[in-house]
């Protein structure tokens, strides 16, 4: 065999072992919010949120622009705003139990996403994404993020992507991220060590394993889960979660839905 037909072959293997390799993420009972973070979630009216939104150690008081009120029960809350539950930490048993689990979940799931190593991409375009169509596979970056226009992520429902950022992520106004070839946007996992800022009326897809803290700027949209160690600021945006048919649960009476 000729040496050009031998790195031939370890190049097309090399290839097939990134498109097999598995970069999934455990985000456990995490999972189960569109919005998690330790000290704060605030809304510039009118914010929509579909799925669940959860702080702690904050309190509710640190729930800011939702309208929030209790029903029956002072174990979960509600708002006009929110089609799901609210969570906070000083509400009524077993949601803080709950919310230490999940936001211990959060913190393990940014510590498993950082730990993958072996980066398929290392130090892309040093950090500006734009005009980019990114591959499954493992990005790594020491350096800010810049999405200057729209970003790409082209693979199959079964392919995983997880970008690295040890600085901050910025998404400029007006720019989108689009999936295509059936990705799926929870198989696509951010994990960003400085703040994360969506611009006017961008639209994000995937998930947000964030260090610090996530701003959506005035009517940005996504579709997908942040899941913040600081606070989450939303002014007039829109978030959606993706629906989990079977969310996970801590016990057996640790998921309490508002009826
Ligand atoms: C998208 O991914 C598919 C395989 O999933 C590949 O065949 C195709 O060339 C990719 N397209 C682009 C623009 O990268
Ligand atoms: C995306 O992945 C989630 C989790 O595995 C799954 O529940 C959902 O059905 C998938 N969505 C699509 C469109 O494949």
């Amino acid at each position: 065999m000729s040496s050009s037909l031998v790195s031939l072959l370890v190049v097309g293997l090399a290839a097939m072992a990134n498109a097999q390799r598995d970069l999934t993420v455990d985000l456990g009972v995490a999972g189960n919010f569109a919005i998690l973070a330790a000290a704060g979630v605030s809304s510039v009216p009118d914010c929509s949120v579909t799925g669940d939104i959860g702080v702690s150690p904050a309190a509710l008081s640190y729930i800011t622009g939702f309208s929030t009120s209790f029903g029956s029960s002072t174990a979960v809350a509600q708002s006009p705003y929110v089609n799901g539950a609210i969570y906070a930490a000083d509400m009524s048993n077993p949601t803080p139990a709950y919310l230490t689990a999940a936001v211990s979940n959060m913190e393990t799931a940014y510590v498993q996403a950082n730990g993958f190593v072996n980066p398929d991409e290392i130090e892309l375009n040093d950090g500006d994404l734009s005009g980019l169509t990114l591959a499954p596979g493992l990005y790594k970056w020491s350096s800010n993020v810049i999405l200057p226009t729209d970003l790409v992520f082209n693979g199959t429902a079964e392919d995983t992507w997880v970008l690295q950022v040890a600085g901050t992520v910025r998404m400029a106004s007006d720019t989108k991220i689009t999936l295509t070839s059936g990705a799926n946007a929870t198989n696509i996992v951010w994990a960003v060590a400085d703040a994360v800022t969506f611009g006017d009326r961008s639209h994000f897809e995937g998930i947000v394993l964030a260090a610090t803290g996530v701003t959506l700027q005035t009517e940005a949209s996504m579709f997908g889960r942040i899941l913040a160690q600081t606070e989450v600021a939303l002014q007039k945006a829109t978030v959606v979660a993706p629906f989990d048919p079977e969310p996970e649960v801590v016990t057996k009476r640790s998921v309490v839905r508002w009826l």
